[in-house]
């Protein structure tokens, strides 16, 4: 009997274990509400939009008594396995893709909570970008704006050379073997999937999405992704 080569499955992962601080908002900034719904509806519309990805799992913290009453169409996507930072929160989720049936080669497009503008479109282009990758990649924007380093008084200390430069976003697709043994190796340093590849010498292919993948980080921002989802 012949058997069917191994395809390798896509996997979504949404770390939403964070407190955002930095939001103002005084709850997780994930259930704020924004266009309506609140702000990881958004998110979790989008990835469901894209056939290719056969699950997604929402990483919560283990105290998050939220989800199930403001997300209730999404109550199966969840595990309670969150940590301290957010490489901790991803290791959790690998650890229960493993359990749900997910091995080394699959790819794990992590997706932050918080980027909730995102479009199917830019999901399947990095998965067509990545799936034929030896490493895998990352969504990402080249910087179009000059570039400033400032010191603690708000005071410019040099001015970067932009030319290279691209702010980094998400998804970042990784197979679930390396990109767990990168984020073992690395730990809490590791603010994104991307950097602890990097640490292992090896180099993440870029794939250009849009600014209007921004993070909603900061006050100003929920009202600005409010403007862009009305639209
Ligand atoms: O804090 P920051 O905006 O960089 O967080 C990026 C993403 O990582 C968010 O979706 C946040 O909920 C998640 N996170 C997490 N666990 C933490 C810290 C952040 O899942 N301990």
């Amino acid at each position: 009997m012949t058997q069917e080569p191994y395809s390798p499955r896509c996997y979504a992962l949404v770390p939403a274990a964070g407190v955002g601080e930095r939001s103002g908002a005084g709850r997780p900034k994930q259930y704020v509400d924004i266009a309506g719904r609140p702000m990881l509806a958004h998110t979790l519309a989008a990835l469901a939009a894209v056939p290719r990805l056969v699950q997604t799992l929402v990483v919560l913290s283990p105290g998050d008594d939220r989800f199930e009453a403001a997300l209730p169409d999404y109550a199966g996507w969840i595990a309670r396995v969150g940590g301290a930072s957010r490489a901790e929160s991803v290791l959790g989720g690998l650890a229960e893709l493993r359990r749900r049936g997910a091995g080394d080669d699959d790819w794990v497009l992590v997706h932050d909570a918080a980027r909730c503008l995102l479009r199917p479109a830019w999901v399947d282009a990095l998965i067509d970008a990545c799936l034929g990758d030896a490493v895998g990649g990352l969504l990402a924007q080249p910087i179009a704006d000059t570039l400033k380093a400032g010191d603690a008084d708000d005071r410019v200390t040099a001015t970067i050379d932009r030319r290279d430069k691209w702010a980094a976003q998400t998804p970042q697709m990784f197979r679930l073997g390396l990109v767990e043994r990168a984020l073992l190796l690395m730990g809490a340093a590791a603010t994104d999937e991307a950097s602890a590849v990097e640490a292992l010498g090896l180099a993440p292919r870029l794939v250009r999405a849009s600014m209007a993948n921004f993070k909603v980080t900061w006050p100003e921002d929920f009202e600005l992704a409010e403007r862009c989802l009305r639209a």
